[in-house]
């Protein structure tokens, strides 16, 4: 339970000007809404709906739930009988209730330093209804799932909006991700459209984003399920067009009105563009989709608990799982975590560092923001590109007051001291966020005191692709901050720590984090495997939602995420199973077993520390370690790149075959204090791997 009183002995508190305009004022105030908000849900959540619009209002109780598996089926149905559009609630409602019209939704920032452009709530809006008119006309209906691989442009936003808009099913994949993973996500979800681009820049780096779309629709062809249609927007340059496509370019006229505007082509410096294939069956241009639409478009008023979108996270088993969230508990629950995390205000510049493929950017680029009639700043390169202090630079440029970033990239940066911060001024910072992994004190502080100057709290938000939104987490003039921790649970939210029997641990203890109840952005479903879903959150600990994340509760009531006590990797603040990496190595010939575990690492947070064992009469060397690392980035993505590969000519297994990956990670940190091993079949195993450890990553 939450104390009644904040402690005041080892924490930290930001200035006391944000206390003057927040909305939640101190911890008391916080304490006394929290108990609202679990006594009396409905009525905490029912004034939250307030500020919506609803089509037709609800029926039923507010939350109905199913948590027990004991007890039939797991469900949870908010405001049932509802219908609403949240692309309605987050622009229209924004531009003519709220008269936002006016206001920037978004200034985009480019990778290249000057490569910028500003986007209105109106303007926002139309392009929505355009976008939607333009899915509509290639038969895109209600429920439909569109896959989009694309880049950090506005336009992914204004893809995501525009299904919602017409009740299509948005399932995003990161485009760092490989052609293996999309092609693998959009048969899991069945989509019958994609939307891309022809390519980006990350830094130097030119990513041709369109071949791999192609290779991973022709993949899918492969495996029979033919996906006919291809948006592409061209975002490289608008010369790309005449130059590159040559007599393969879309038939269309060859002008793009949406680059014409005040900015003319957003990438200002010369680069090579990619040579973008076309295939005229299946591809189609985004602008000349979009020049003849309407800008006018009615939304589909879509039930309470119809699917908005589908986002695929890690899972033990090696296939990711399609997380569902849905319409209305999804969109309050990201604007009220949005609001009350970020203390936000109406004359706010947010900033979230996150890729909109991720649930980060999903909840906290798109959703929360919008449905606040937030300003944000949409960045599409990286913190080191053109140099360490670009994340400053950005900050002064727009005059960022809340920023939300990962512990890796404040690790990152730390390594280069506080010279290139204070090149800066960062005087409009007020809330600094973090999220994705545990931080480390050291970063928190370098944080806190270089970046934030002792005058911003720190949110460190815990949560998942599957809460939908922040589940424990500081607010920011309510909450004295312990660095390291998550501190107390969001609204609604209601925490426990189990043993290993299940059983409730009360008062200072560490075990398995869990939650009691739902609240409304809890993932709904995995995507066409409800049992799945029930196997994987609901099984372990019947009448719980478990977390897989290992916890401990301090003597003041404080929540510490001790990180993942299941079979799955933190990789700069990305999930990875560690089943996924095995499989995409042992595909090779060369391999007959590999063994993946996790190696803490000083900016990534974990690393991936590989063990394989070859196939007879295959002998190991640097070929076949490169072969091996492009195996796993082929499979899967550049994210899950091995950092180490041993040749293990044996691993180390129970008397049942069972590998144990609790040794092999006390081999790959080199740590020979191994506790019970007495279940080891062959103790000699070990030895033989210490003694050939990997001491340099490949
Ligand atoms: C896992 C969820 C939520 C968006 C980004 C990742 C870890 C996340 C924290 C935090 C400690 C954290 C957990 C969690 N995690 N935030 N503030 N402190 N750990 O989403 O890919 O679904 O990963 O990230 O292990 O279970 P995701």
């Amino acid at each position: 339970m939450i104390p009644d009183k904040a402690p005041k002995e080892d924490v930290f508190h930001g200035s006391e000007d944000l206390k003057k305009e927040a909305h939640i004022t101190s911890f008391e105030n916080y304490k006394e809404l929290y108990m609202k908000s679990i006594e009396n849900p409905d009525e905490f959540w029912g004034d939250v709906a307030k500020d919506f619009f609803w089509k037709t209002k609800h029926t039923g109780q507010f939350l109905d739930y199913n948590f027990d598996v004991t007890k039939g089926e797991i469900f949870v149905k908010c405001m049932e009988g509802a219908s609403t559009n949240i692309s309605y609630n987050l622009l229209d409602r924004n531009v003519h209730e709220r008269k936002l019209g006016d206001k920037v939704a978004f200034y985009w920032e480019g990778n290249e330093p000057g490569d910028e452009l500003t986007v209105t709530y109106r303007e926002l809006l139309q392009r929505v209804c355009q976008f939607a008119n333009v899915l509509k006309s290639q038969g895109v209906k209600k429920g439909d799932r569109v896959s989009i691989y694309m880049p950090m442009v506005v336009e992914l936003v204004v893809a995501m909006l525009a299904c919602a808009r017409i009740g299509a099913v948005h399932s995003i994949v990161f485009a760092g991700f490989s052609a293996e993973s999309l092609c693998e996500r959009i048969m899991d979800s069945q989509c019958s459209l994609l939307i891309t681009a022809d390519g980006f820049y990350r830094g130097d780096k030119l990513i041709n984003l369109k071949l791999l779309a192609d290779e991973a629709l022709q993949k899918c062809r492969d495996k029979g399920f033919p996906i006919e249609k291809c948006i592409m927007l061209k975002h490289l340059s608008k010369e790309a067009e005449e130059t590159s496509l040559g007599s393969q370019s879309p038939p269309a006229k060859r002008s793009c009105p949406d680059l014409q505007e005040k900015q003319t082509g957003r990438v200002k410096k010369t680069r090579p563009v990619p040579q973008v294939p076309w295939n005229p069956e299946v591809d189609l241009c985004w602008h000349a989709l979009v020049r003849g639409a309407s800008d006018e478009c009615e939304p589909e008023w879509c039930g309470s608990e119809d699917p908005l979108f589908i986002l695929y996270t890690s899972g033990s088993t090696g296939k990711p799982k399609g997380v569902l969230h849905t319409v209305s508990g999804y969109m309050l629950y990201t604007a009220a975590t949005f609001k009350l995390v970020f203390d936000y205000q109406l004359d706010d510049v947010y900033w979230c560092t996150a890729d909109i493929g991720w649930i980060t950017g999903h909840s906290y680029i798109t959703y929360g923001p919008l449905a606040n009639g937030a300003t944000s700043v949409l960045f599409e390169g990286l913190p080191t590109y053109p140099d360490v202090s670009r994340m400053w630079e950005i900050v002064d440029k727009y005059h960022v007051t809340k920023f939300y970033t990962a512990p890796t990239a404040i690790r990152l940066l730390m390594k280069y001291g506080s010279e290139p911060v204070q090149k800066y001024k960062r005087e409009s910072l007020k809330v600094l966020g973090t999220v994705g992994e545990p931080i480390n004190p050291e970063a928190w502080q370098w944080y806190y005191n270089v970046v934030g100057e002792r005058r911003c709290p720190i949110v460190d938000t815990f949560w998942q692709t599957e809460t939908g939104g922040h589940v424990l987490t500081p607010l920011p003039a309510a909450t004295p901050m312990k660095p390291g921790s998550a501190t107390f649970p969001f609204f609604g939210v209601v925490p426990a720590i189990l043993n290993e029997s299940g059983e409730e641990l009360e008062g200072p203890s560490e075990g398995y984090l869990v939650f009691k109840q739902p609240w409304p952005g809890v993932m709904r479903t995995v995507y066409g495997n409800h049992q799945r879903f029930e196997t994987t959150y609901f099984k372990k600990f019947p009448g719980y939602y478990v977390t897989g994340d290992g916890c401990r509760r301090d003597k003041d009531g404080y929540y510490w995420i001790t990180g993942r006590i299941d079979d799955m990797l933190n990789v700069s603040g990305h999930l990875l199973s560690t089943a996924e990496v095995e499989s995409a190595l042992v595909e090779h010939e060369a391999v007959a077993e590999a063994a993946v575990v996790g190696r803490p690492h000083p900016v990534k947070g974990e690393s991936l520390y590989c063990f394989v064992t070859l196939a007879d009469g295959v002998t190991y060397n640097r070929t076949l370690e490169a072969e091996l690392k492009k195996q796993v980035r082929e499979k899967i993505g550049a994210i899950a790149t091995p950092d180490y590969i041993q040749n293990a000519p044996a691993l180390p297994k129970t008397r049942s075959g069972k590998i144990m990956r609790r040794v092999l990670r006390k081999i790959a940190c080199d740590e020979r204090d191994l506790g019970d091993i007495s279940t080891l079949a062959d103790s000699s195993v070990v030895e033989q791997l210490f003694q050939n450890r990997c001491c340099t990553a490949v």
